[in-house]
């Protein structure tokens, strides 16, 4: 069955949609409604493109009619506010104990599925630690995993004295994870993290990659997998997690972007 339905009745035969359909699979034209080729059915990505493009909501994706969808009218945050977010997102390590209520954090991973994903995938997943003990157990297993092979000994020692560089002693660790060996799982799950940690500072949260536990995750599988990440999947990225302790109080910083325009 087609992943795009169009309502012949509702198409004008503007040709919108046709013209933003990525991979031009739709066909039509003034006197024929907008169709789709069963040749087009096994390559469309259902991104969605042509339904939003389409000014009669004539198009459903996936059984999901036009009118389920989010109207797009509300006008959407400035340059500078987005900007802001951007050099204001920083690299929290300092939490507070309290627990991040869970209908909070399902209401970032939420709204990360609109993140791109390659050939519009979507096949992240999500493993996330609620449990603070749970985060610790994790960060031990990451300690003794750099431990055994004489990995970072400022960290592993840090470790012995109490403190946790690992996992920085954060409530909850935010694991994004897709199927192995893919070619984009890598990336289409830094995007995840990349706009969750986003969408998390302006939700008054903090977040820090965790890159040690993604280190050791990737050499060891078992302590993802002790977590849930499921068989086949790998765990590519993570984010530490909780209501911070430090405020960003002036934005350091960086150096020049080195760009080479052509
Ligand atoms: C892939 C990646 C892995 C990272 N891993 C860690 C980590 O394991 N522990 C940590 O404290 N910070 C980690 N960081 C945070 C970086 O140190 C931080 O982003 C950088 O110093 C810039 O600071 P800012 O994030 O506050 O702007 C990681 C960042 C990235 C992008």
């Amino acid at each position: 069955m087609s992943r795009i339905k169009i309502d012949e009745a509702r198409c004008t035969r503007c040709g919108k949609c046709i013209r933003v359909c990525p991979l031009g699979l739709l066909k039509g034209d003034a006197n024929t409604a907008t169709y789709l080729p069963s040749s087009g059915d096994a390559v469309c990505i259902a991104c969605g493109h042509c339904l939003a493009a389409c000014p009669r909501s004539a198009i459903a994706i996936d059984n999901v009619a036009p009118e389920a969808c989010e109207v797009a009218d509300v006008p959407l945050p400035g340059f500078e506010d987005v900007r802001r977010l951007v050099m204001r997102r920083r690299s929290m390590r300092l939490y507070q104990q309290r627990p991040v209520p869970k209908d909070e954090i399902a209401r970032l991973i939420d709204a990360v599925r609109w993140a791109p994903t390659a050939r519009n995938n979507q096949q992240v997943g999500w493993v996330v630690v609620m449990q603070p003990e749970r985060v610790r157990e994790a960060a031990g297993q990451v300690v003794e995993f750099l431990r055994a092979r004489q990995e970072v000994p400022a960290l592993t020692s840090a470790w012995d004295h109490g403190y946790d560089m690992v996992l920085r002693g954060a409530p909850h660790l935010v694991i994004a994870h897709g199927p192995a060996e893919t070619g984009w799982s890598a990336t289409d799950c830094a995007i995840a993290l990349t706009t969750f940690e986003l969408l998390a500072r302006s939700a008054g949260l903090g977040t820090c990659w965790a890159g040690f536990f993604t280190w050791a995750a990737s050499g060891q599988p078992s302590i993802a997998e002790a977590l849930g990440v499921p068989e086949g999947h790998k765990a590519y990225g993570a984010l530490m997690l909780g209501y911070p302790l430090s405020a960003v109080l002036r934005v350091p910083p960086r150096k020049e972007a080195s760009v080479h325009w052509v």
